[in-house]
């Protein structure tokens, strides 16, 4: 906190010793200014995480009601450290409500979320919260069409400094290599020059995520990755995500069975905002409850 006050007293300090100059040479050196305060300012991303017994995510005896209704009820999730989690459940279960808690937009009524034993995500904001290490890809993919697939990337990168750097084009040799690796993870190495609104829609989607990865999160959640997608889109996205896995913990949320079960590891029936079941995907299909809310439909 002292150190943020002192570089903003600095700020100020600066900026009235500023000669009078034209508007533009003015915004250019507010422009420098902000660049070196905020190699100071760079807000630590990934905070330290505790993940001592290979826990990442608890969320436990949470519940949230919308007028009356209770989307959350009672919800007890664990997921472990570099996990890959399938979600399932009808439509209503309360899948994506989940992930709005998590991720901190919408607040449960009881309950408790933590990201290892010490980050209360209860008490944290959204902003905080995707900090720490969580990144959501929704379901619609949001890149910038008229930007590079490099340039994507750039742009995604953790630090106050990139949009600066994107101007410039100054990037160092680890954070080049940073996109070359996800370029790489993500199968777009010789579209990298492309204008990704030029990109098929499996491959936006795989941007979006590349994007995510930028920021290193611990923890990603997917809502929906193949809705729309090819078959062949489907099976690359099979292999992105279980090739994530290990150095990620990763939650997706999916309709499509095939996919799942194409994935999955530990699968959680999420049904009236609760768990009805989880476990291997056999045992989910062998379940007689999870038949008759879901699979039987
Ligand atoms: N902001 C809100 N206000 C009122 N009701 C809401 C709100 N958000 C969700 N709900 C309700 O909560 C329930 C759970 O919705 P949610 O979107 O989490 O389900 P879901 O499992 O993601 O479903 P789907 O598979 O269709 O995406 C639904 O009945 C929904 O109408
Ligand atoms: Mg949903």
């Amino acid at each position: 906190m002292m150190s943020r006050t002192l570089v903003a007293e600095g700020m100020n300090h600066q900026k009235e010793q500023l000669p009078e100059t034209n508007p533009t040479a003015e915004l250019l050196n507010e422009i420098t200014r902000r660049d070196q305060v905020f190699s100071f300012l760079k807000p630590q991303y990934n905070p330290k995480v505790d993940v001592k017994n290979g826990m990442l995510l608890y969320v436990e005896g949470v519940s949230v009601s919308f007028d009356g209704f209770k989307a959350i009820n009672d919800l007890n999730l664990y997921i472990k450290e570099g996990e890959l989690r399938c979600i399932i459940g009808p439509n209503g279960a309360g899948k994506t409500t989940m992930m709005d808690i998590i991720t901190g937009k919408t607040r449960p009524d009881v309950g408790d979320v933590w990201l290892g034993q010490q980050l209360n995500l209860l008490k944290m904001d959204e902003a905080e919260i995707a900090n720490a290490g969580i990144g959501r890809k929704f379901q619609k993919p949001t890149v910038f069409e008229a930007l590079s697939v490099w340039e994507n990337l750039e742009l995604a990168m953790a630090g106050e400094k990139s949009t600066w750097h994107l101007f410039r084009a100054v990037l160092s040799g680890e954070q080049k290599c940073d996109i070359e690796r996800v370029l790489e993870l993500i199968g777009l190495e010789t579209q990298s020059r492309m204008l990704a609104g030029k990109l098929s829609h499996g491959q936006k989607q795989w941007l979006e995520i590349g994007m995510l990865l930028m920021q290193k999160p611990k923890l990603l959640l997917v809502d929906e990755p193949v809705a729309g997608m090819t078959h062949q889109e489907m099976d690359r996205t099979a292999e992105l995500l279980l090739s994530l896995a290990g150095e990620h913990s990763i939650m997706v949320v999916e309709h499509d069975m095939d996919f799942v079960r194409s994935i999955a590891s530990t699968v959680t029936v999420l049904h009236q905002g609760h768990v009805l079941a989880e476990g291997s995907m056999k045992s989910i299909q062998d379940d007689q409850r999870v038949r008759e809310v879901y699979l039987g439909q």
